[in-house]
């Protein structure tokens, strides 16, 4: 089994948000998950540095295009380990291995017969870098999402015969329903399929940051066709992940992992991702991906967070503060992936104070000093308590599925279901009554390892969102495997537990 996740390349036109990071983190708890399986895996992440948009950040900074995108570039890359996210590689768009894929793929396409020339006449909106149809434009002629003007833009282009995969497309739709999830964004991109298809430029005349086109260097290419083609390009050249590259001869990551299995982008990229991907793909004859999954915008004052708009929260400042896991967590448990939802430093604090101090963090260091108190430490042996098997029965598997789907927030809630459980049993069994009498020293012991064994199986299932605090109480509870072979409630043996410092400390959220 193989499993390749994708983010979309980010804009160097600023520097990274909230948003980009709620991406990112989204895309991690995937791959870590599939690595719990055992499965070989890929996560892609990286930047997009061509374009007007950069083109247009840097006129404005009065520095070049390149070394705005090497300064940016270095805040992305910066970001992914700051969020603990593992991913594989990061892929730069200006990398020349990424460069020469993208002369050597869209050249396939035009001997294949999908490019000709033309001259594109139309609204542009450079901060989107797209093309907008009549009804896609506001009043004012501006663009709806960056509420600028549009420009009219009449230019020397080659276009990509988009409008050749109109019945490919809608064939690809009706035998894969699960090629565009959720439901919602799949009758979007099938309804826009269905509204008739009109081919688009290729390349740009006017611009020259980008990939220069092979057969004609006037031109360089539209930068939605060179940024799309990371997914594939980055296989060509990316060193092989650990674990991976030890069986010997050097792998061919494209061979491993393309077909990509998900795609994970932002509503706003859906028609690129949906529409024109997929039709690149067949034009270059290559196979398609198994998802999109298209996720929803955090929103701050009912707008959505943008570097555009300026309405962004730092989420290297939240992570000083607070930690990566705590962001981590908050973002997959409060906003459903899939879904638009609000975030506030007033949410934030509610859910780090009430769940991760009080509900996990306080379970984990009280179980874990019930036992040092009351047993030096030493796990009792034994059978956990059978009263609990019903809630945690089949957990690993329903995570797993659920995951399977990317429905991240529905997982992290089959999970948190049984941290409160375990809460309760602790109240349901007072431990602390136990221990008054040697008569039920026996039930205390049940009580204990109960408590050290569900604590671990939990926190195997939430090392995908909290790695680094599930590292820690692993250790605390002497039992560092997270393999998901062993995560069933019951499976695994802990012989002693050490102390532990607070996991998520209130002083933080008070400061
Ligand atoms: O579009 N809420 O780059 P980009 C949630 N380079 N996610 C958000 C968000 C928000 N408020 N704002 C941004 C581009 N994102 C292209 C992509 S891919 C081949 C090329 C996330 O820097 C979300 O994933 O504008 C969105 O799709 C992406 O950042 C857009 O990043
Ligand atoms: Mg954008």
């Amino acid at each position: 089994m193989s499993f390749y996740v994708t983010t979309p390349i980010y804009y160097v036109n600023a520097a990274p948000h909230l948003g980009h990071a709620y991406t990112t983190i989204a895309a991690d708890v995937m791959a870590r998950h599939h690595r719990q399986r055992g499965e070989a895996v890929f996560f892609l992440t990286g930047t997009d540095e061509h374009g007007e948009p950069v083109a247009d950040a840097a006129h404005a900074l009065g520095v070049t295009p390149q070394e705005l995108a090497d300064k940016n570039a270095e805040r992305f890359k910066a970001l992914a380990p700051q969020l603990g996210a593992s991913n594989d590689f990061f892929i730069r768009t200006t990398d020349p291995q990424h460069m020469a894929k993208v002369q050597e793929i869209l050249a396939r396409v035009r001997d294949n017969g999908f490019v000709y020339e033309g001259t594109y006449e139309g609204w542009y909106c450079p901060r989107c870098a797209d093309f907008k149809a009549e009804n896609e434009i506001d009043e004012g002629r501006r663009c709806p999402i960056h509420h600028i003007e549009l420009t009219r833009e009449q230019e020397d282009s080659y276009f990509f015969r988009l409008s050749a995969f109109q019945e490919r497309l809608e064939a690809l739709y009706a035998e894969r329903e699960d090629f565009v999830a959720p439901g919602t964004r799949y009758n979007e991109a099938l309804s826009f399929i269905r509204s008739g298809l009109r081919d688009v430029p290729l390349t740009r005349h006017k611009l020259t940051w980008g990939v220069p086109v092979p057969w004609d260097t006037e031109h360089v290419f539209y930068v939605w066709f060179d940024a799309l083609l990371n997914y594939y390009s980055a296989l060509s050249y990316a060193p092989a992940p650990a674990g991976l590259e030890a069986e010997g001869a050097q792998l061919d990551l494209t061979q491993t992992f393309w077909p990509a299995t998900y795609h994970l982008i932002g509503k706003d990229i859906l028609r690129f991702h949906t529409v024109y991907w997929p039709a690149l793909l067949m034009a270059a004859e290559l196979e398609l991906p198994e998802h999109v999954f298209v996720h929803g915008f955090l929103l701050m004052d009912g707008e959505k967070m943008s570097k555009s708009l300026g309405n962004v929260l730092d989420p290297f400042a939240v992570i000083e503060r607070f930690g990566a896991d705590a962001l981590r967590f908050y973002l997959m448990r409060d906003v459903p992936l899939g879904q638009d939802g609000s975030v506030s430093t007033a949410a934030f604090e509610q859910r780090y104070e009430s769940e991760l101090a009080n509900e996990l963090g306080n379970l984990a260091s009280r179980s874990i000093a019930m036992i040092e108190r009351y047993r030096d430490g030493a796990v009792p042996s034994g059978d956990v308590d059978p009263a609990l098997r019903e809630d945690f029965d089949g957990l690993p598997e329903r995570v797993s599925a659920r995951l399977d789907g990317a429905e991240l927030t529905a997982a992290l809630d089959e999970i948190w279901q049984r941290v409160r459980r375990l809460n309760r049993y602790v109240e349901e069994q007072a431990p602390w009554q136990l221990a008054k009498d040697d008569a039920r020293a026996e039930d205390l012991d049940r009580v204990l390892r109960t408590l050290a064994e569900g604590l671990r199986s939990l926190t195997v299932l939430l090392w995908p969102y909290l790695p680094a605090s599930a590292e820690r109480l692993l250790a605390a509870l002497g039992a560092p495997d997270v393999s998901l072979g062993g995560a069933a409630f019951g499976a695994g043996t802990i012989e002693r537990v050490s102390a532990i410092e607070a996991l998520f400390p209130k002083d933080r959220s008070a400061a």
